[in-house]
């Protein structure tokens, strides 16, 4: 079967299993597991900031971030097809009862001046803006991403009125590899950043929040509330460290594949796929009306090809470490049958 479905399907390979069979462990809560504390800090210095806190999941990170830099009541401004607005169960309201602006895109990048205008009067009876989340790559917009131009505005604007910014970087590192642009130098325009370590990495967990000391001494309290104080937790951190250090380079094979992908899609009958969209390990593509997209997915899957749906018929592929170029071939070999099958007839 080949899985396109998301990147977060890869399994660790025998070399990362093996790093994390020796992996030297101890008790995290303690402060005292050598492979989780290596990890920390490997990240803090690779994003240039004070620190780092290993923690189980993305949604994790993104809502203690969330926490340290917001109150009760507070209002937060995100794009709308964010992951964090649209994929974490409403966590903010549970547990920073805060509310979300939000403001829509055509890549994940609100216009700044949507942004100046969303952003509250100081006076009593209006929620109190706080913070400004950006989220790169998008996931929801085909793995766009964020020009580090518009992150610049985007600080400045913010800067003027005292808000903060949260980086979701579960794939910062594909835009680090798209662009050449260094993770400090993305990280330097954010208070805190999520980056996780079991998407375009291929670590089978984990994710971490990075920021200054305060926040992060804050943040630990709070995985500790929400019971994601790990103990021997060094062995999957093993796998983080191995993934950073052998397949953060393997990330441009993935954008490679995308982009092999998306142009012969772009030219088969029934699909509509916009290249200029196609910017890293990410392919949206939309179907003509005749063909359902439900129908279109459970025929790939019969012939051997996972995708997912995201709605208005539109179908997401996702490149990632377990897929080589053969396994691209194969699957735009088994969409062209299976276009060939549903149009039968039209
Ligand atoms: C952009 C983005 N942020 C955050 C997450 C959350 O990560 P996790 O599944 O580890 O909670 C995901 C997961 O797919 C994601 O795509």
């Amino acid at each position: 079967m080949i899985d396109l479905r998301s990147d977060t399907v890869t399994v660790p390979s025998d070399e990362m299993r093996r790093y994390m069979m020796y992996a030297q462990v101890g008790d995290d809560v303690y402060g005292e597991d050598p492979s989780i504390n290596l990890l920390q800090e490997k990240v803090a210095e690779l994003f240039n900031k004070e620190s780092a806190l290993f923690v189980p999941s993305g949604t994790m990170s993104n809502q203690l971030s969330l926490k340290v830099l917001t109150e009760s009541a507070d209002e937060v401004i995100i794009e709308s097809n964010a992951h964090v607005f649209y994929y974490e169960t409403a966590a903010p309201s549970v547990i920073s009862n805060i509310q979300f602006f939000t403001i829509p895109s055509e890549n994940g990048e609100m216009p700044i001046s949507e942004v100046k205008k969303a952003i509250r009067p100081d006076i009593y009876y209006f929620p109190k803006t706080k913070a400004v989340f950006i989220e790169n790559t998008h996931n929801r917009h085909g793995g766009a991403v964020i020009s580090i131009d518009y992150i610049r505005d985007l600080r400045k604007l913010c800067d003027e009125y005292g808000l903060f910014m949260h980086l979701d970087g579960a794939r910062i590192w594909n835009a680090h590899i798209s662009t050449g642009i260094s993770l400090d130098e993305y990280a330097k325009y954010f208070d805190t950043i999520s980056v996780c370590l079991s998407k375009g990495l291929g670590a089978p967990v984990g994710s971490l929040m990075v920021s200054n000391s305060e926040y992060i001494k804050k943040a630990l309290k709070w995985r500790k509330i929400l019971g994601g104080g790990m103990r021997q937790a060094g062995i999957l951190a093993a796998a983080g460290i191995y993934a950073i250090e052998n397949n953060l380079k393997l990330i441009e094979k993935d954008h490679i594949n995308a982009k092999r992908f998306a142009k012969s899609i772009a030219e088969m009958d029934y699909i509509d796929c916009n290249l200029d969209s196609v910017q890293t390990n990410i392919v949206i593509f939309k179907l003509d009306d005749k063909i359902n997209d439900t129908d279109f997915v459970n025929e790939c899957q019969k012939r051997g090809l996972l995708l997912s749906t995201v709605g208005e018929n539109k179908i997401r592929a996702v490149f990632h470490l377990q897929i080589n170029e053969e396994n691209t071939y194969n699957s735009l070999d088994i969409i062209y049958d299976t276009i060939n099958y549903l149009t039968e007839g039209n």
